[in-house]
């Protein structure tokens, strides 16, 4: 057979054929492609084409195997595409993966708590920075320089004269207000808070607070402790009771603490109450006139109550942990229980 019609034969073979699986694809390479193939057997005829003809059966082999590695090139990529659609097919009964989703840190959650049970009475919320000067910290607070209380807050301080330091208290805060605010007042100012105490399974040198103050015409201590009774049936359950013991604290006069009845025993005595029916959960007192004036309010016309608890021993108790340090390391172990997940 001459080679030109040899060329002929093997470009129409070529464009009949069809693939239907790896296997024919194959048998293509095999057939056409390889170096036993037709198309490399023409190769081997190409050195008796007589001279004058080798240039164009030369051209035309060329554009044979062109042809045919074109072809199996395109079927390569169909079956390719195709087997990978099948592969992809999705079973749309299969359960869908969970999304894992972040929750609250359990302070938050306590704080927000807090927060929105005052809201629920007209309070507002305020904050303020965490790095004070003395004045909002202590002076305007009735704790002037050299005051013997300012001992009882372990401070950080920054930097002496003009003094700037680590505020102490989320009372600070309640100056700024004050300051900038006239009655009838009532915020309630949440806050990182720090004091340089030993790290213990009950104290931190960072720890936060919710403070809240409520002044206006006329306010008495019965109105505090009717406030007080409010949250603490909102926050540990209707049948909570609260108890007032007298205390002290430099910006309130008369100064009180607070217990609520174990919400955990109700009463009975057990070791988180030590066996006293009763914990301590926060501090609270009528504003001394003097921090009235110091922050521009009249005394004369207003009065108003103040008080402020640590949010880690509120969420201790609410969630019977017994170390203080767990909130701070963000074990997940230890966060993803309060997620409402
Ligand atoms: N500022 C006080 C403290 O940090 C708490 C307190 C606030 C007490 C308001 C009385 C009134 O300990």
């Amino acid at each position: 057979m001459d080679i030109k019609e040899s060329i002929q034969g093997i470009k129409t073979e070529i464009e009949q054929s069809s693939f239907d699986g790896a296997e024919s694809l194959e048998n293509f390479r095999l057939t056409y492609l390889s170096k036993k193939g037709k198309i490399q057997s023409l190769f081997g005829a190409f050195r008796d084409v007589p001279v004058d003809q080798k240039k164009i059966i030369g051209q035309e082999l060329n554009a044979l195997k062109q042809f045919a590695q074109e072809i199996f090139n395109t079927a390569q990529e169909n079956l390719g595409s195709s087997k990978k659609s099948s592969n992809n097919s999705q079973d749309l009964t299969m359960p869908g993966e969970p999304l894992r989703i972040g929750s609250r840190h359990p302070l938050s959650l306590v704080k927000n708590e807090i927060v929105e049970i005052f809201e629920r009475i007209g309070f507002n919320l305020s904050e303020g920075p965490e790095i004070e000067d003395d004045w909002h910290n202590f002076t305007a607070l009735n704790l002037p320089d050299e005051h013997p209380a300012r001992d009882m807050q372990d401070t950080f301080f920054i930097e002496k004269d003009p003094d700037y330091l680590l505020r102490t208290h989320t009372s600070s805060v309640q100056v700024r207000y004050m300051e900038n605010n006239q009655p009838p007042i009532r915020t309630i100012s949440p806050g990182r808070v720090f004091r340089n105490e030993a790290i213990s399974a009950r104290a931190h040198c960072i720890f936060h607070q919710v403070e809240g103050l409520y002044i206006d015409e006329g306010v008495s201590f019965a109105d505090l402790k009717q406030t007080l009774l409010y949250f603490a049936k909102e926050m540990f359950g209707e049948k909570t009771e609260i108890r007032l013991r007298p205390s002290y604290f430099p910006f309130t006069e008369p100064s009180a603490e607070v217990d609520v009845s174990c919400n955990i025993c109700g009463g009975a005595g057990c070791n988180v109450c030590k066996y006293t029916g009763y914990l301590e959960i926060l501090g609270c007192g009528m504003v001394d006139p003097a921090v009235l004036e110091n922050c521009g309010i009249d005394s004369k016309k207003y009065s108003g109550f103040a008080f402020g608890m640590g949010i880690e021993r509120i969420a201790m108790l609410k969630y019977q942990i017994n170390d203080l340090r767990l909130f701070f390391e963000n074990d997940i172990r230890f966060l993803k229980q309060f997620s409402k997940f």
